[in-house]
């Protein structure tokens, strides 16, 4: 079974591929006063090392191991769990004495042209985003979180996510049928790359203690897919840019060409309006606009309408929220695509800086 470090720079859950199952919820802290914030917070990081090493370690809230719900069973796994907090702006507001430490671009999150958004499903104080390879141990995790925190977090809202097992073909799907995250790829063997667009420096207009975390913003989107579903595949492929069957891009042969547009000027064979063309015009224009994603989809049964009720929690972390996602949101407002999904909910969140030692805690840093 894998399992990740709970200790380090950088909390988990961000650069590892992401596991088979997700549990995104965000909590509204009810906690007294700043010091019962901080005694809260310390519990929540006892537990998620109890939870995410395996190990019987002591931890506070839930000293005894009588509290542990049995979900899994005689023998703790750990199943690939990670676990990452992120906070989200209203936690700054002021009842905590915090307002100066908040991350200079955090903020409840915007509504773009073409978004239908419930704000009883919007942002949040805190996130708690648990990942795994199986759902019953991020719903185990879960339990056993909420149960140790129970005086203060509350539930605001919630999403379970998945992504599809290994496949023959190749790099998983999301929901329209097409493989979703290669251009990630560019990250994963370039540390020098994941330093600039995903680890905020703390410097400039940033708190110090920013250092390490990241911005951390979670779309939650719907997509019609009985309306896709009778859309041809050409014009599926025109709209994403990518060949289906094959994820390799309309301008290229292989699923991780790089795609040349400069050779394609009057989008003949990619449309200008193309998603990955909008998200990435590879002009040397959107260099430093690169982002991290790291999306599941979701499933919920059917809508008053009878429509089945599924799409993507998109999921993105970014150094620099206006300067990555926000700029890059804002030019895909053209896309043909937008009449096939439909955002509605989510947040922008600022991922904690990593638990350094055994005496450090998430979010010491912000007091
Ligand atoms: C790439 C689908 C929403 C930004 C892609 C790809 C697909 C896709 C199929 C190509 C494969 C890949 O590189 O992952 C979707 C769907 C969405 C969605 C179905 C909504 C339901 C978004 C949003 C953003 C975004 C909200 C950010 C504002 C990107 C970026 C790339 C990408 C930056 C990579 C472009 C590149 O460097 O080649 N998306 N996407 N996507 N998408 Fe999305």
């Amino acid at each position: 079974a894998t399992s990740y470090p709970f200790e380090g720079e950088h909390q988990s859950g961000i650069l590892e591929p992401a596991q088979r199952a997700a549990v995104f919820v965000a909590f509204t802290v009810t906690s007294a006063d700043r010091a019962a914030l901080q005694t809260a917070l310390q519990t929540l990081t006892s537990t998620l090392r109890y939870l995410t090493t395996g190990k019987d370690v002591p931890y506070d809230g839930l000293a005894s191991t009588s509290y542990e719900n049995g979900v899994l069973g005689a023998g703790t796994v750990t199943d690939g769990l990670t676990a990452t907090v992120s906070v989200g702006a209203s936690l700054f507001d002021g009842r905590f004495g915090l307002a100066s430490a908040k991350p200079a671009r955090l903020r409840p999150m915007d509504e773009f042209v073409n978004d239908a958004l419930d704000r009883s499903v919007c942002d949040g104080d805190l996130l708690l985003q648990l990942c795994a390879d199986n759902r019953d141990t991020v719903l185990h995790a879960l339990r056993m979180i909420m149960r140790a925190t129970r005086a203060d977090l509350q539930v605001l809202w919630r999403k379970e996510g998945f992504v599809p097992p290994p496949r023959p073909s190749g790099t998983p799907r999301n929901l329209l049928g097409f493989k979703d995250g290669t251009a990630n790829r560019e990250f994963l063997n370039d540390p020098k790359l994941v330093e600039r667009m995903v680890w905020t420096q703390g410097t400039g207009d940033e708190p110090a203690w920013t250092a390490g975390g990241s911005y951390h913003v979670v779309r939650l989107i719907r997509m019609f897919v009985e309306f896709w579903d009778r859309v041809s595949v050409t014009e599926q492929q025109r709209m994403i840019g990518r060949d289906r069957q094959s994820g390799a891009p309309l301008a290229g042969s292989k699923e991780f060409d790089v795609p040349n547009y400069a050779k394609d000027p009057y989008g003949n064979v990619v449309p200008a309006t193309a998603h990955i063309r909008l998200a990435n015009p590879h002009d040397g224009t959107a260099d430093d606009q690169r982002m991290l994603r790291r999306s599941f989809s979701y499933s919920e049964g059917t809508d008053p309408n009878g429509q089945l009720d599924m799409g993507l929690i998109f999921v993105a972390f970014n150094q620099d929220l206006d300067r990555q996602f926000v700029t890059v949101q804002k030019r895909l407002a053209d896309e043909p695509l937008v009449d096939y999904i439909s955002p509605f909910g989510g947040g922008y969140f600022f991922a904690l800086p990593g638990v350094r030692d055994a005496n450090d805690w998430l979010g010491r840093g912000m007091f």
